[in-house]
């Protein structure tokens, strides 16, 4: 039997609501952080019913004024959340009823709960996107200060995870720039999807009622109205191309993460990061791990995941809405945190990394990296690329089983004896430096290429 008049759908009910059912459906505990949105939606919505003359003058007022206490209210951490209300649509509505009592019932007038999430989430996103660029930015701010404090340090650049060839770290640490910069130009790229405004196609169909949905989409800042209703409700695509976009950038910073990993490692020792982003061990009292870098890149598995899960929500879904859309909230609002944590944490992180110039150096040296610039030589005195690589080949073979010794460690007389092009002026060709410098090609590794990108960035 039935109790008090409480749910706003319950006319048709004859029955409470079983309490496990209550809480298994009720999404107040994750989508009351979308409160500012539906207010500012509902005072808009409301605005718009005034001005269209369903809402008299008086009645709009008292609902605006209404709607701005509740807020105030959860802000102050004075309202009462009740799951038996369902989310925080109903649970603002049920609280502008109770305090302004009947016609409070009134703003729920030509919307739907389905328009009116797919509204409060793009009003949300909008703004969390916006923040999340601030975030990409500030990281491409160390990114560029970091490069730009070792313009001159070398390292060796890999392919396979070998050795390959010498190049600047500042062009290493700029290929992640790259990176985000393309991850930025994603999400401004996806604003303009996010930027719709779907209020007015209500339950599905849209409404019968005299509403004007340019007023509203003027008073919340929205360049455009839906263009179809069904589609509307039922859209969540801006929520999984937030997603997808998350999980590129995670990628980017999870590969980046690696490589700090690796190169604090004592087989590397390139790096070091400050003690105070890094933990202990409860048994090894000499360690000294990378765990921020490791959670990073551990929470990428999880991005992967939220996106995973919105697209298999989705992938049967009849039109228009139905309730397993309520989940989209859970995987969004945890890819949100999550990207603008590992973001944050990782601008700091930047600061916090010393460079060991002279290991870098030392091991750009090592592995034959200037091998292929020993080939070039020989290109340049008229060999074909193919023979200078065998030559270069057998002279790499030569020194390793020669007591591994080094290009530099070879005689004039010793190289000469691989090629007669060989003359004394390849020692000063095949060092690090001078490779490095003559990688002059358009977004090489040579100082001035690298130079020429920063001033163009800054
Ligand atoms: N809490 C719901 C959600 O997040 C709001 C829309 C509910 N609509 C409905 N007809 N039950 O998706």
């Amino acid at each position: 039997m039935k109790k008090e008049m409480k749910k706003a759908w319950e006319g048709r009910f004859t029955e409470d609501t079983d309490r496990l059912v209550e809480e298994f459906t009720a999404s107040v505990s994750f989508d009351k952080r979308l409160y500012r949105y539906d207010i500012m939606g509902s005072i808009a919505h409301c605005k718009m019913l005034g001005r269209c003359g369903i809402l008299s003058e008086e009645e709009t007022q008292k609902i605006v004024k209404g709607l701005e206490r509740i807020e105030k209210e959860i802000e102050k951490g004075e309202f009462e959340f009740d799951i038996g209300l369902e989310d925080i649509h109903m649970n603002i509505e049920r609280r502008l009823i109770d305090l302004i009592g009947d016609l409070g019932g009134k703003l729920h007038t030509g919307r739907s709960r389905n328009d009116q999430v797919a509204l409060d989430i793009r009003l949300y996103l909008r703004d969390e996107i916006e923040e999340i660029i601030r975030c990409i930015r500030e990281l491409k701010r160390s990114i560029i200060r970091l490069a730009k404090k070792n313009i001159d340090t070398i390292m060796p650049g890999y392919t396979h995870l070998q050795r390959a060839q010498p190049v600047l770290l500042s062009h290493h640490l700029l290929a992640y720039f790259e990176m985000l910069d393309r991850d930025e130009e994603r999400y401004n790229d996806s604003l303009k999807r996010i930027n719709v405004m779907p209020l007015g196609s209500a339950a599905l169909a849209g409404t019968s009622l005299p509403i004007d949905q340019d007023y509203v989409a003027t008073l919340l800042n929205f360049p455009k109205v839906t263009t179809n209703s069904i589609d509307s409700v039922s859209d969540r695509d801006f929520i999984i191309e937030f997603c997808a976009g998350a999980s590129i950038l995670m990628m980017h910073l999870s590969r980046l993460s690696e490589e700090l990993i690796l190169w604090s490692s004592s087989e590397f020792n390139f790096i070091e990061i400050g003690e105070s982003f890094c933990t202990g061990s409860s048994i090894m009292p000499q360690k000294k791990n990378p765990d921020v870098p490791e959670l990073v890149r551990g929470k990428t598995g999880r991005i992967y995941g939220n996106l995973f899960s919105l697209l298999t929500m989705m992938k049967s879904l009849p039109l228009a809405y139905n309730r397993d859309m309520q989940e989209d909230k859970i995987s969004l609002f945890d890819t949100v945190d999550t990207v603008k944590d590992s973001l944050s944490i990782y601008s700091r992180l930047l600061k916090e990394v010393k460079v060991n110039k002279e290991e870098l150096l030392k091991s750009a040296s090592k592995g034959f990296t200037t091998a292929t610039d020993m080939a070039d030589y020989l290109v340049e005195k008229g060999l074909p690329f193919r023979e200078a690589h065998k030559i270069v080949g057998e002279v790499v073979r030569y020194c390793i089983n020669n007591n591994n010794k080094g290009f530099d460690e070879l005689t004039l007389q010793e190289i000469k004896g691989f090629s007669d092009l060989f003359e004394e002026d390849i020692f000063r060709y095949i060092t690090v430096e001078n490779s490095i410098n003559r990688k002059r090609s358009k977004g090489g590794t040579s100082k001035n290429e690298v130079l020429k990108r920063i001033a163009e960035i800054e």
